[in-house]
């Protein structure tokens, strides 16, 4: 993999550690960031780690991707739920996306059910807490060597 994986993160997940943490864990998200750092490093890859609370920062991060990235994780947090802004960028990205959410949100509230990020994301990984991003950099590294 000669490029690196996007692992982008919406709004208030820069509060993971102390943000309702019995739904979202103890880890923060420093920590989420050296665990995917060294989760892509036993793959010989590297990973671009981000969060932002701003939608449009975060659809200019999508169009960074697109030259920038082999594949981009998102856990888009509440965007996934209403933004087509986020839809579109990614769509124009042409790459691979993996959604993630520490959470299960199909098991939460009705509104946390539909996620426009779904409909152009390759997979999803749901409800592993922070671990899910170790499992996410895994399958980022399976997707795109598969493409290779
Ligand atoms: C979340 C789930 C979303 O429904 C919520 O708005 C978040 C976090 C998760 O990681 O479980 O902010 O994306």
């Amino acid at each position: 993999m000669s490029k690196p994986i996007y692992v982008l993160n919406g709004p208030s997940l820069n509060l993971l550690g102390v943000r309702e943490p019995h739904i979202y864990g103890t880890t923060t998200l420093d920590q989420v960031k050296a665990m995917c750092e060294a989760r892509a490093a036993t793959h010989g890859t590297t990973v671009v780690f981000r969060q932002s609370n701003h939608e449009g920062q975060l659809v200019d991060w999508i169009h960074e991707a697109r030259a920038d990235a082999s594949v981009i994780v998102i856990n888009p947090a509440a965007y996934g739920h209403t933004s087509i802004a986020l839809l579109d960028a990614l769509k124009a990205a042409e790459l691979p996306v993996i959604e993630l959410h520490l959470s299960n949100p199909a098991a939460r509230d009705d509104f946390r059910r539909h996620s426009y990020v779904s409909r152009v994301a390759t997979g999803m990984i749901t409800g592993f807490g922070a671990a899910g991003y170790e499992l996410a950099v895994d399958a980022a590294v399976r997707l795109v060597t598969a493409q290779a």
